[in-house]
C-alpha cells in the first residue's frame, strides 16, 4: 500500500501525500511555502537551493548534510530530517533568533543580493553542525574546509572574502543542534499510486522488486539520474531506491580488498580511500560539491558510464573488479570488461551492481616493491567541474624499475579506458626521458580524443601525454602544489 512520505521538516513530523518524483525544492516553494530556498540553476550547479538532509544509516553514521533540492525526489525525504533556511532562522543563539552563520553573515555584510544566501548559509551551518558533533571540535575550522562546504555554491557579487570571515566568526560560537524530530525507518512504498518510491530493505528485495517492475527506475543518490525531472521533466510512475538496503550501504576492508556497497555515497566513502591512496581522496575533494558527494556514490557515477566520469579512471587503474546481482545469479566482472561502448556497460537486465572490489595490493605488487598510486583531473574550473581529461597512473617499483603500471583516462573515448600500450613502455625502466616519451607517444597513438565544449582534440591529446611529465615529477618530489590544473 502506497504511504505517504514521512520526514521531519525543521523539526517538526511531516507527511506529504504528492509524487515521489516530485522535486524537493518544488514541494518546499509550492506546497509547504517555504520560499527560502531558492532555485537557480535546476540542475545541482549553484547551490542556490541547498538544505540540509539527514538520512537513517544502518550503519548509524548519519549528520546532516548539504544537499540539493532541484535534484532531490520527495520519495529520497521518506524517513529523512530536513532543515531549510527556515529553520535555521527560528533558531536561537543566545537572545537572538537565528543561526550563528546567519547573525555573522549580516553582522558582516556577506550578502548582496540574497538570491544564493539561504544556500550559502545551509552550507555553511552543516559544516559547523558536524564539526561541533565530531569527537575532536575545537571550534576552529581550516579555511580549507570552508572553501570544500562552498564549493557548490555560486556567489557572483560579494565575493567569498566576507562569506568565509563569517563563517570563521560564527565557528567561535556555541553551536546549537539542528532542529530535528526523527520519524522513524522509511516505509516499503511511498508517494501517490501515480507515482511511486518503492524502499526495499534487503537485497533480496530489490532484486525480486526489479524483476517484478522491469520498467521502475533504479534511483542512488540521484545526482545524475533526477537530472532528468529537474531539467527534462521527466515523470517516473515506480522509482526503486537503492538507499535503504543493508548490504549496499556496507563498507569493509580486509588485508587485500576495500569493498564500497553500491549505495555508499562519494563522501562515505572518501576516509576509506584517503588512507591508502591520498591523490585518489585528493581527486573526491573536487568531485562535484559537498552536496553532490553528499548523496551521488560511486556505483552510480560507474553504472552512468559516461566517458568522463571521474571514478572509473581511478577505478580501473587501481584493478578494481563489480560484484553483479541479479534474482537469478551473482557475478563478478572486472571493471576492464564492464565499459562497453559510449554510456554503454556490461549490465544485463535487472543486475545491478552490488559492490566495488579495490584491491589493496596488485597482484603486480609484493613486499620489496612499492607502490604508487596519482590520478589527475584536468578541468577549466577547479571545483564543481567535469573533467576534460582524468588520467589514473598505478605504478609499481622494484628499485628504480617500474615493475608494474595501469594506466587509465577519462575523456579520451568513448568509454573511460585503460592505456596498456603506456604501460608497457615503462614496464623494466626506470622513469626517465626515454621512458617517458615511450609512454606518451603511446597514449598519442591509443586515442583518438573528440573536441568539444570542455577542450579540442589536440588539448587533449597533448594534456594526456603531458600528465606522464606530471606523474614522473610528481614521484620525484618535484611537484609544486597547483590550485587550478
Ligand atoms: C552539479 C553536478 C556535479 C557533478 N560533478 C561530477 C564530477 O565532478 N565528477 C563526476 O564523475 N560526476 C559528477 N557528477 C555526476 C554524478 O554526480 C555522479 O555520476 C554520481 O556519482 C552519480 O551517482 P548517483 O548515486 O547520484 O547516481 P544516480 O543518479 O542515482 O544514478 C545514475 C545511474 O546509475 C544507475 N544506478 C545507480 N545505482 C546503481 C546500481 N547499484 N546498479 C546499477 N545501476 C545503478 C541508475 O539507475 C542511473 O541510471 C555531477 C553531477 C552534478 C549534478
Ligand atoms: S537550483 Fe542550482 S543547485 Fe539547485
Ligand atoms: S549575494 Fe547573491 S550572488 Fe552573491
Amino acid at each position: 500500500m502506497t504511504e505517504p512520505i514521512r520526514f521531519s521538516l525543521n523539526g517538526c513530523a511531516v507527511e506529504a501525500r504528492c509524487r515521489a518524483d516530485m522535486t524537493v525544492l518544488e514541494w518546499l516553494r509550492l506546497e509547504a511555502l517555504l520560499r527560502g530556498t531558492k532555485e537557480g540553476c535546476a540542475e545541482g550547479d549553484c547551490g542556490a537551493c541547498s538544505v540540509l538532509l539527514k538520512r537513517p544509516d544502518p550503519r548509524g553514521r548519519s549528520a546532516f548534510q548539504a544537499a540539493n533540492s532541484c535534484i532531490m525526489l520527495m520519495g529520497q525525504l521518506d524517513g529523512a530530517s530536513l532543515v531549510t533556511v527556515e529553520g535555521l532562522a527560528a533558531m536561537r543563539t543566545g537572545a537572538q533568533s537565528g543561526h550563528p552563520v546567519q547573525l555573522a553573515m549580516e553582522e558582516n555584510g556577506s550578502s548582496q543580493c540574497g538570491f544564493c544566501t539561504p544556500g550559502i548559509v545551509s552550507a555553511l551551518a552543516g559544516l559547523l553542525d558536524r564539526q561541533s558533533g565530531s569527537e575532536d571540535a575545537d571550534h576552529t575550522l581550516a579555511e580549507d574546509d570552508i572553501h570544500d562546504a562552498l564549493a557548490g555554491n555560486l556567489c557572483r557579487c560579494t565575493g567569498y572574502r566576507p562569506i568565509v570571515e563569517a563563517a570563521c566568526a560564527a565557528a567561535s560560537q556555541q553551536i546549537a543542534p539542528l532542529p530535528d524530530h526523527p520519524v522513524g525507518s522509511p516505509n516499503a512504498v511511498t508517494g501517490e499510486d501515480s507515482s511511486q518510491m518503492l524502499h526495499p530493505a534487503t537485497l533480496d528485495e530489490l532484486l525480486a522488486l526489479l524483476r517484478q517492475h522491469t520498467d521502475a527506475t533504479l534511483l542512488a543518490g540521484g545526482t545524475d539520474i533526477s537530472l532528468d525531472v529537474a531539467h527534462a521533466r521527466a515523470r517516473w510512475e515506480r522509482v526503486i531506491s537503492t538507499r535503504n538496503v543493508t548490504e549496499l550501504r556496507n563498507i569493509s576492508e580486509n588485508a587485500d580488498v576495500l569493498t564500497l556497497g553500491a549505495a555508499v555515497t562519494w563522501q562515505e566513502a572518501l576516509p576509506f580511500v584517503a588512507e591508502h591512496w591520498p591523490s585518489f581522496a585528493t581527486l573526491i575533494r573536487r568531485f562535484g560539491s559537498t552536496q553532490i558527494r553528499s548523496m551521488g556514490t560511486v556505483a552510480g557515477n560507474l553504472a552512468t558510464s559516461s566517458p568522463i566520469g571521474d571514478g572509473a579512471p581511478a577505478l580501473l587503474a587501481l584493478g578494481a573488479s563489480l560484484r553483479l546481482a541479479s534474482s537469478q545469479d551473482e557475478r563478478t566482472l572486472p571493471l576492464d570488461d564492464f565499459f562497453l561502448d559510449y554510456r554503454k556497460n556490461a549490465l544485463r537486465p535487472g543486475e545491478i551492481i552490488k559492490a566495488i572490489h579495490i584491491p589493496l595490493t596488485g597482484s603486480e605488487l609484493d613486499e620489496r616493491r612499492h607502490a604508487a598510486f596519482r590520478v589527475y583531473k584536468l578541468s577549466k574550473r577547479y571545483d564543481q567541474d567535469i573533467s576534460t581529461v582524468c588520467g589514473a597512473f598505478s605504478l609499481a617499483f622494484e628499485g628504480d624499475r617500474v615493475a608494474g603500471a595501469r594506466i587509465a583516462f577519462g575523456g579520451m573515448a568513448a568509454t573511460p579506458m585503460r592505456c596498456t600500450a603506456a604501460a608497457d613502455a615503462l614496464l623494466g625502466k626506470p622513469l626517465d626521458g626515454a621512458t617517458i616519451s615511450a609512454a606518451k607517444a603511446a597514449i598519442a597513438g591509443t586515442f583518438k580524443p573528440m573536441s568539444d565544449m570542455r577542450g579540442s582534440a589536440a588539448y587533449r591529446a597533448m594534456a594526456a601525454a603531458n600528465l606522464v611529465d606530471r606523474l614522473a615529477h610528481d614521484l620525484s618530489g618535484e611537484t609544486v602544489e597547483v590550485m587550478a590544473l
